[in-house]
């Protein structure tokens, strides 16, 4: 009896079900890209080590070309089109923008993205390479340039604007602190920013 090479699945995209046959070879980057027209994940080296494709699934960043589209069912998956709320940009979008931290801006979908997942890894406390103290009572460490460049290395940005990129990601992230400190003093009734 052949074996099935192909099955319907359904991915749970920015809120919204989609459901669509798929071969069982399908990145999720060709899916999103080519089957759903969600284009705003690019495709720049198609394997692993761009970061252009980045996406976050389940609220971590993760490499949509290595990712086949059958793996990611049953998962949150949110990609550059659905990080906005509404007409209001996401703060590390505002703060790409306010800061000029892109020029032909191929790579700031898979950049913004990877820079929402990556403030998130930080205030949990999750150490980088350039952590100086790594131990879990010491919290997270202080959100230096070194510390951004290294969390944000699988990102490549072929422009090269990485320094307002650095200030971008800087920004957003103190906005993310301030807004959960003014979240635990109101205990907790106001939306984290992100
Ligand atoms: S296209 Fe996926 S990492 Fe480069
Ligand atoms: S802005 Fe052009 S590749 Fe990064």
């Amino acid at each position: 009896m052949a074996l099935s090479t192909s099955s319907v699945i359904t991915l749970k995209i920015n809120g919204e079900k989609h459901t669509l046959p798929v071969d069982h070879r399908t990145t999720l980057l060709d899916a999103l890209r080519e089957r759903l027209d969600l284009t705003g994940t690019k495709k720049g080296c198609d394997q692993g080590q761009c970061g252009a494709c980045t996406v976050l699934l389940d609220g971590r960043r993760a490499v949509a070309c290595l990712q086949l589209a059958v793996a990611a069912e049953g998962r949150e998956i949110t990609t550059i089109e659905g990080v906005a709320d509404g007409e209001r940009l996401h703060p590390v979008q505002q703060a790409f923008l306010d800061l000029d931290g892109f020029q032909c801006g191929y790579c700031t979908p898979g950049q913004i993205c990877s820079a929402i997942g990556m403030i998130e890894e930080h205030a949990a406390g999750w150490p980088s390479a350039v952590t100086e103290d790594v131990r879990p009572q010491a919290g997270p460490p202080p959100l230096t340039a070194d510390e951004i460049r290294e969390r944000m290395s699988g990102n490549l940005c072929r422009c090269g604007a990485y320094v307002a990129i650095v200030e971008a990601v800087a920004r957003a992230a103190e906005a993310h602190t301030n807004a959960s400190d003014e979240d635990a003093a109101t205990g907790g009734t106001k939306e984290a920013v992100i």
